[in-house]
């Protein structure tokens, strides 16, 4: 495996952060990709940047979309020009799929070969119960000079509202003409100039959710979400809907029954469950046509759900 220096772990205060500003490090004129459907801090601070087109039905210009579908698995191939850029989550929010390591060695050789820099967002990586899955991009070889982590206590340990979080920028990570280091450096100038560090309390805190007592409830409460996950696919399978995730994802990824619209879904699960999802289409242009549901809740309220869906959904 590889070895990294404490100095390459930057502490912060969310993930959501340190992915929405690490584009500020990087040039103007930088290509961005992003898989699609993402997060969508990953392309609204790069809009906020100006570093996109105007916005139209499939999305930005000047963006490279990488389309996640079911045919490819809901991981993309790599882009099919030079970009800079490049957004990779997993497990994905919203699609719960986890790359495999084969597929993220794909991407650290493009990023290689091509000086491009990824931008890895492991927040769920606590989620992979399969032990064949990476949960991070750095085991994958050479990811170190191309790769920065991104990770979090919030889905881990429930840090949402706390705020805690580590982002990674190994000393190798090179981009363009850049020397080893000068990305790490201008990290650091960046977050010591910008920002003052995640309170010693909630750091106290942190500490606490990483002893084995610690580490003892959050596995717990990572697999009640899981089971909630599992009680959330079943119900929608038992009635013939499609469904990904899930398995190693706090999320279910469902294929809107009768080709309906994300939001046409969204009203109907509204109008005749009483239940709250996410439009697919929130999520970039290859959402539209699929719908997110969350594992995040009590189990009677996630039951309660499931069998209003059970009985009152008309398709
Ligand atoms: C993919 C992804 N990354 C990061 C975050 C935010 O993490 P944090 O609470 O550490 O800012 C979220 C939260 O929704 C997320 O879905």
């Amino acid at each position: 495996g590889l070895t990294l220096d404490p100095s390459e772990f930057f502490v912060s205060d969310g993930a959501k952060s340190d992915s929405a500003n690490i584009q500020g490090i990087f040039s103007d004129d930088c290509v961005v990709a992003v898989q699609d459907p993402a997060y969508p801090v990953y392309v609204d601070s790069n809009v906020i940047s100006g570093r996109t087109g105007k916005a139209s039905d499939n999305g930005y210009e000047g963006l490279v979309y990488m389309p996640c579908t079911e045919e490819n698995g809901f991981f993309p191939d790599i882009p099919d020009r030079k970009v800079d850029l490049i957004y990779i989550c997993s497990p994905n929010n919203p699609t719960g799929a986890v790359a495999t390591k084969e597929q993220l060695k794909t991407f650290v050789d493009y990023a290689n070969q091509n000086k491009a820099i990824i931008f890895y967002d492991s927040a769920y990586a606590s989620f992979i119960t399969d032990p064949e899955l990476p949960r991070s991009i750095y085991e994958v070889d050479g990811a170190e000079n191309c790769a920065i982590e991104f990770n979090s206590f919030s889905k881990t340990a429930g840090f949402t509202g706390v705020r805690l979080a580590w982002t990674i920028v190994p000393k190798a990570c090179v981009t363009e003409d850049s020397e080893p280091g000068k990305l790490h450096a201008l990290w650091t100038r960046r977050q010591n100039t910008f920002f003052n560090g995640a309170a010693n309390i909630v750091q106290a805190g942190g500490v606490a959710a990483l002893s084995p007592e610690g580490r003892k409830q959050t596995d717990e409460q990572v697999s009640f979400y899981l089971e909630n996950a599992r009680i959330i696919n079943e119900g929608l399978k038992s009635l013939g809907i499609t469904t990904y995730g899930g398995g190693n994802a706090p999320y279910v990824w469902l294929k809107t029954p009768g080709e309906l619209s994300s939001w046409d879904f969204f009203d109907k699960l509204l109008n005749e469950c009483h239940v709250v999802g996410t439009p697919g289409s929130g999520f970039g242009p290859a959402g539209e046509g699929f719908f997110r549901l969350s594992a995040f809740g009590h189990r009677e309220n996630v039951e309660k759900a499931v069998s209003s869906i059970r009985d009152r959904l008309q398709i």
